[in-house]
C-alpha cells in the first residue's frame, strides 16, 4: 500500500470487518476478575491486520489489555517498524469504553497523526478518534 493510500481514512466496511474481527478475539479474553471482555484489531500500514483480547492475572495490576496484548503481537509477528493505520476496539459487554491511558501511550509509540482510532460509544456506535485527541502531550523519548 502506498504512503498516500495509507492516510486515507478507512472505509466503512473496513472498520466492520476490524470491528467484526475484535469481537472475535475479545470471545477468547481472560477476564475471569472483571467479566470484561475487550478485543483489539490493529491494522498496519501495509495491511497487516492483528487482533489482540485482555489477559487478567490475580494480582490484578498485572492484566494486559486488548490494545497492548495485540499490539505487542504486532511487533513480534513484523518486527519494530510496525506503524499502526488504524485499531478497532470492542466488547462483549456492550458497553462504552475508551482506551486507558497507559493504552493511549502504546498506540502513540507505533502511530501517526493519521492513525484512526475507534472504541465504542454510548450508542452501540464506533467513536473515532485520533492519537491527539486522546493523547495530547503525549510522553516522547527524543527532541521534537
Ligand atoms: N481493558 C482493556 O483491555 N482495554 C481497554 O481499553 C480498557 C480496559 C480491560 C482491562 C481489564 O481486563 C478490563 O478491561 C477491565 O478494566
Amino acid at each position: 500500500m502506498s504512503q498516500n493510500e495509507s492516510s486515507q481514512r478507512l472505509s466503512p466496511a473496513q472498520i466492520d470487518s476490524l470491528r467484526r474481527q475484535a469481537l472475535a478475539v475479545a470471545a477468547r479474553a481472560y477476564s475471569p476478575y472483571s467479566g470484561f471482555r475487550v478485543g483489539a484489531a490493529v491494522l498496519l500500514e501495509d495491511g497487516s491486520i492483528i487482533t489482540g483480547c485482555n489477559v487478567e492475572n490475580a494480582s490484578y495490576r498485572l492484566t494486559t489489555c486488548a490494545e497492548q496484548s495485540a499490539i505487542a503481537s504486532a511487533v513480534a509477528q513484523y518486527g519494530p517498524s510496525v506503524r499502526i493505520q488504524a485499531v478497532v476496539i470492542t466488547n462483549l459487554n456492550d458497553a462504552a469504553s475508551q482506551p486507558c491511558g497507559a493504552c493511549r501511550q502504546t498506540i502513540q509509540e507505533f502511530s501517526s497523526p493519521a492513525t484512526e482510532i475507534f472504541f465504542p460509544a454510548e450508542n452501540g456506535s464506533l467513536t473515532r478518534a485520533t492519537i491527539a485527541d486522546l493523547l495530547p502531550h503525549a510522553f516522547l523519548l527524543k527532541e521534537q
